[in-house]
């Protein structure tokens, strides 16, 4: 049985001290993917893990991404999180929900750090269980009816191996979504992926999506912030939560390595 205590009363846990990840059996890590559906976003400090081990350990929590374009001694299910001196950007920063541009969107991302900065780096959450309940009844209510159409942008296009946009997916998901193991509605839009509401003009999908960003953006009770330490893992479930990869160490560096399961088609409320 895994112990964990919560981060905020709403989103996160963090698992307890004495819990190494490579020694989970194979029930406890079906537990730990459901306490990332229940919870958003699980901590693990102080893990023992090499990019190897992380690898094998992503084929525990089902199909990982792959990505074709690592160098040879970086295991193809792993993405490299870095920035540093020469970096203008930092890979995450802006909210959004990851890869949701694939017909079946991630589910879990695991994310080790090897590297942080002095101060900062932290990634942020927004839960999206809370998003949806926090609307009101008829605004709910027109939302389970649209769908979004969810694109590849640019980062990702170099990390697929694809050479050109329109060799990967672009996908129309429900705005709300019901995550399939919970069986809870969740806000299923996000400004890194999303380039329009169906179904209705452009004024007026441009003017709803920013109701629903600033909604994710600025209610801070549905957010949890993670301060990173060499070693920590942290998992989050795309399907119901959002990040925000904060870029305020310029010009330190910050390196870590992400691995990204393969979800589902996702489950529309109608
Ligand atoms: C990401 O996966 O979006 C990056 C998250 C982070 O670097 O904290």
């Amino acid at each position: 049985m895994l112990t964990s205590s919560n981060i905020t009363p709403r989103l996160g846990a963090e698992l307890d001290a004495a819990i190494q990840l490579k020694d989970l059996s194979e029930p406890e890590v079906a537990e730990l993917v459901l306490l990332c559906a229940e919870r958003g976003v699980v901590v693990a400090r102080n893990q023992s893990l090499s990019p190897q081990e992380q690898s094998e350990f992503a084929h525990r929590l089902g199909e990982p991404l792959t990505f074709p374009n690592n160098p040879a001694h970086i295991p193809e299910e792993l993405i490299v999180i870095q920035a540093g001196p020469n970096s203008k950007h930092a890979a995450g920063e802006g909210w959004h929900s990851d890869v949701s541009s694939e017909a079946k969107p991630p589910g879990l991302s695991m994310l080790r750090m090897e590297q942080v900065p002095d101060h900062g780096g932290d990634t942020l959450f927004a839960d999206m269980y809370q998003a949806f309940e926090s609307l009101s009844k008829p605004i709910q209510e027109f939302l389970e009816t649209l769908t979004a159409r969810h694109e590849p942008r640019g980062h990702y296009l170099y990390l697929s191996g694809a050479k050109a946009f329109d060799e990967l997916e672009t996908t129309d998901h429900p705005v709300v979504r019901i995550h399939p193991l919970t069986g809870k509605k969740v806000l299923y839009v996000n400004d890194g992926f999303v380039s329009k509401i169906n179904g209705v003009s452009q004024p007026e999908s441009r003017a709803l999506l920013k109701m629903l960003y600033d909604h994710i953006a600025y209610t801070v009770k549905m957010h949890c912030r993670i301060a990173w330490a060499p070693n920590t893992v942290v998992f989050w479930d795309n399907r119901c939560v959002q990040h925000y990869a904060a870029f305020d160490y310029f010009p330190e560096r910050r390196k870590g390595y992400r691995v990204t399961i393969r979800g589902e088609q996702p489950i529309a409320c109608h």
